[in-house]
């Protein structure tokens, strides 16, 4: 008896080892398992998403009605001060009891679609393009003024302005609706010390010149995954995760604890999203030959959806999926990053969070995918049909921001190609970091078997 176990239990070791050994190969999916997560009150944690103070340090209540004005859309129906901001800021009182405006986590998870304001949906739109331009903080007439005649409206306001203007002019994109909160992370840890969290103004890990930009992941996946981040190095505590954005004004190690004790809730609120409905007629009959061919070509990695829903947690390498390799590279590139939060007080709890660097990218649920344009993780593909049929990818495309146009048939943003780049205008997938390669799992289909896979899509 004893035999037998001990027999599993090598045979067992040896597929593990047989398995890892080709993962770092790079030739098999790699499944991602479980790890435990905090629980909580979905309710409470969608009041502090959008009320909460976890950004103690903001623009004073007074000078931001002067410089931006009433938002009188208030389209998370937000009460008391909260209905006069936008969706992506939040009226909180500061560290020194001052009344400040500070930036919130919709900035980035959460845009308006067709006139409706969705929660948990990435925000495309952002401009990153132009930081290194603008009138930051640094000469802003106002906060001059602020400085001298309400030294309190400064102090609280200072952790703010200091963050920015530091790692504004670093996190510049090379195009508008790719965003860069990666390199905005590392950019802060750089300036706090890992078991402290107190800032220092000089940087202490090296900062690479290297500027990697990502689309922003769809709130309601969260739930089906093992792992968070595209690269699938966001394992452990995805609490922990979330509450980083603190580190943007944070003062010290005791408010981050108070801070991450609401995250649990944070986290109960995100997996209870649920994707938004297609909202136009499904052709019925070529949807379901479109599940045929995705159970068939796509379900592998993708996972089964409808009544008897699957889905793998697999991390396809980068030889597999060949999709731009900057944004997983930069980990290995960078192990400063992930050494300093490894071993900061981000990690330090029973069940920490834990950066473990990957050779791939997580093969995503694609619930309401449908919405989520542009794709693949660096957002270089405008559309699901470019994304299924490699040869119509555009090498330099542009969208209208101003007047933005969804193309319902191909799924994904109308767009306009063009023959040479403008800089800072047009999404340029030759350039580093930007590539809209890979992916050619759809190629072999025909015109008419991506129609129907499509339409399937559409009822995800
Ligand atoms: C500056 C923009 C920005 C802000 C602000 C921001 N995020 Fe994110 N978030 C991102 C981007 C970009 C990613 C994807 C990064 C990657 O995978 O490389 C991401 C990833 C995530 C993920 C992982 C999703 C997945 O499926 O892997 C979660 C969850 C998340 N953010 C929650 C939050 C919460 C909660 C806040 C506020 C406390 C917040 N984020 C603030 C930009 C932002
Ligand atoms: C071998 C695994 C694998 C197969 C097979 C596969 N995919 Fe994917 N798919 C991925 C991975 C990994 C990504 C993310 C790649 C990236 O972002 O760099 C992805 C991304 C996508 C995206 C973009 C999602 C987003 O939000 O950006 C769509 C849409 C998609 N796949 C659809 C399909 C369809 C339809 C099929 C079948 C024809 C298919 N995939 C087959 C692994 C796979």
């Amino acid at each position: 008896m004893k035999k037998a176990v001990l027999l599993v239990f090598l045979v067992t070791a040896t597929i593990i080892s047989i398995s890892f050994t080709r993962s770092f190969e790079g030739e098999e999916p790699v499944f991602i398992p479980a790890s435990e997560q905090r629980s909580g009150d979905s309710a409470k944690g969608y009041e502090y998403l959008v009320y909460g103070d976890y950004i103690k340090s903001g623009v004073p209540y007074g000078y931001y009605m002067m410089l931006n004005g009433k938002d009188k859309a208030n389209v998370l129906n937000r009460t008391g001060k909260n209905a006069n901001v936008p969706p992506g800021f939040t009226v909180i009182t500061a560290f020194n009891g001052v009344e400040v405006v500070s930036p919130n986590c919709l900035q980035c998870h959460g845009e308006m679609f067709d006139g409706k304001f969705y929660v948990g949906l990435g925000n495309t739109s952002l401009d990153f393009s132009e930081l290194s331009k603008q009138d930051n903080f640094k000469n802003n007439a106002a906060l001059k003024v602020m400085q001298t005649i309400s030294p309190k409206q400064y102090e609280a306001a200072y952790p703010m302005i200091r963050a920015f203007n530091t790692v504004y002019p670093l996190m510049e994109t090379e195009v508008r609706g790719v965003n860069t909160a990666d390199r905005l992370a590392a950019l802060l840890v750089a300036h706090r010390d890992p078991y402290t969290l107190k800032w220092t103004d000089t940087p202490i890990l090296k900062i690479p010149d290297e500027v990697i930009p990502t689309d922003v992941p769809a709130w309601w996946l969260l739930k089906k995954k093992n792992a968070m981040f595209y690269n699938g190095f966001g394992r452990g505590d995805f609490a922990q995760f979330m509450m980083l954005s603190n580190i943007l004004t944070v003062s010290d190690v005791s408010e981050a604890k108070e801070v991450s004790s609401k995250f649990g809730d944070v986290v109960a609120y995100i997996k209870s999203i649920q994707p938004p409905k297609y909202p136009y007629v499904v052709d019925e009959k070529l949807a379901a030959s479109g599940e045929v061919l995705f159970n068939k070509n796509c379900s592998g990695c993708h996972g089964t959806y409808g009544d008897k829903s699957s889905y793998p947690n697999l991390l396809i390498p980068i030889s597999i999926i060949q999709t731009d390799s900057a944004l997983l590279k930069a980990n290995h590139q960078n192990p400063q990053f992930i050494d300093w939060f490894n071993k900061s007080w981000f990690a330090q709890r029973k069940n920490p969070a834990q950066l473990v660097p990957s050779n791939g990218y997580v093969a995503p649920p694609l619930d309401g995918v449908w919405i989520t344009a542009p794709y693949l993780h660096n957002g270089s593909v405008p559309t699901i049909e470019a994304v299924l049929n490699s040869k119509a990818r555009p090498t330099y495309w542009q969208r209208d921001f101003d007047h933005p146009e969804y193309d319902y048939e191909n799924i994904g943003w109308k767009f306009e190609t063009l023959a040479q780049p403008k800089p800072k205008k047009t999404y340029n997938t030759t350039l580093h970091g930007y590539g809209n390669h890979g992916h050619n799992f759809g190629d072999h289909l025909t015109n008419e078997e991506r129609k129907a896979v499509i339409e399937y899509l559409k009822t995800l």
